[in-house]
């Protein structure tokens, strides 16, 4: 038996509903889309939405959304999925990383401040694995030096710091909802804003340049093509209608590794931080101070041979050949995310795991350790 790491959880209701556009004559920019967007803004609360096809075009339209451009440079987290700050390279601005709070994996305020240059157009904080931990501080600082916030909510739809939801904290925030996320559509992202000029320029740009009022074959700007078809929005609509529901099962799961792991010192598990309302994307636990990175990758290895497949979210994003080729970043740059990246061990999580397929991959996973 092979326990996966992430897994759909797609339910009859929502087939029915994907089957329905499937049977309609809108396949995209129809009725679903708006219907998408409305959703979104109801629920997180901003004025308004935007649908695009990933994340990653969702944070590149921010980028040029804001005018966002060569020489400028965005601050943010080596401690990411690499689309956080490839998305500021594909405007040809600079990804400035600033290292993380060890206690939370989020870019540490603490640090932010001496990384703003004249340069310095905006901030791209990240809810690593759903945490919104320290975001207040994040706006606070950005504010006082007159810099946008693009917040990467990529991880973490359904988290609220206290009291104010994730999405709402930057200037334009992106969810992105890839089949491993909160909620999926397949392959999707959604802007958000509270700034109808940004919204706007985003939905040009995610649809070939055109403008509002044009005919279909005027294209105003340079435009893209990251429409998000109705047969995805479908999917999205019955998903996020759910949300509680998903939040719940994810906090289920998250508590039944909590209990089982929570007296074993070579381990540490991750827990919500004060003020936290955690819509758990992942659940990442962390080696002891102990255990090398050889050995860490020894583990990994070893519970995939025992068809538990794990993972080691992330390598250090300025350490990535990409990054190291065009900017020079090297090794001990950034020591905190460094040693935090050698010691990360992500385990199988999804809505629908059960109890006792927990039970099998923490009994395997201290079973692995006590041979290491
Ligand atoms: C933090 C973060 N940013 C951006 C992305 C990119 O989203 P997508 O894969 O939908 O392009 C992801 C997701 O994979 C992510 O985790």
């Amino acid at each position: 038996m092979q326990i996966y790491l992430s897994r759909p959880d797609i339910t009859e209701k929502e087939i029915e509903a994907v089957c329905e556009v499937l049977r309609s004559p809108n396949l995209s920019l129809g009725p679903k889309l708006q219907e998408f967007e409305s959703a979104f803004t109801k629920y997180i609360g901003t004025k308004r939405a935007v649908a695009v096809n990933s994340g990653t075009s969702g944070l590149f339209l921010c980028m040029l959304a804001l005018g966002i451009k060569p020489g400028d440079e965005v601050i943010t987290t080596p401690f990411t999925f690499i689309a956080s700050a490839t998305s500021i390279m594909m405007a040809g601005a600079r990804p400035v990383f600033v290292d993380i709070d060890p206690a939370s994996l989020n870019i540490d305020p603490a640090r932010i401040e001496s990384a703003i240059t004249k340069n310095t157009k905006a901030i791209l904080p990240v809810e690593v694995f759903g945490n919104p931990f320290g975001f207040d501080k994040i706006c606070q600082i950005a504010q006082k030096h007159n810099l946008s916030v693009i917040e990467d909510s990529c991880e973490a739809l359904g988290s609220a710091l206290n009291g104010k939801k994730v999405g709402t904290f930057g200037t334009m925030s992106v969810f992105g909802f890839y089949p491993n996320k909160q909620i999926t559509t397949g392959e999707g992202g959604m802007i958000l804003t509270d700034d109808d000029y940004l919204a706007d320029i985003c939905i040009s740009l995610r649809n070939q340049g055109r403008s509002k009022d044009d005919n279909w074959l005027t294209h105003e700007r340079l435009g893209y093509n990251f429409r998000l078809s109705d047969i995805n929005c479908a999917l999205g609509i019955a998903q996020l209608s759910r949300i509680n529901q998903v939040k719940s099962k994810r906090r289920q799961v998250a508590g039944w590794y909590q209990e089982m792991l929570a007296d074993d010192n070579r381990i540490l598990v991750p827990a919500e931080q004060d003020g936290c309302d955690m819509s758990w994307f992942v659940f990442v636990v962390r080696l002891a101070e102990q255990f090398s990175l050889e050995q860490r990758n020894l583990i990994l290895q070893q519970m995939r041979e025992r068809h538990i497949q794990v993972s080691d979210y992330f390598q250090p994003v300025h350490l990535q050949p990409v990054m190291n080729r065009r900017f020079g970043y090297e090794k001990g740059d950034f020591p905190i995310t460094e040693n935090v990246c050698k010691s990360t061990i992500a385990l199988p999580f999804y809505n629908n795991l059960t109890k006792d397929e927990v039970a099998i991959v923490c009994k395997t996973f201290r079973e692995v350790l006590d041979n290491i």
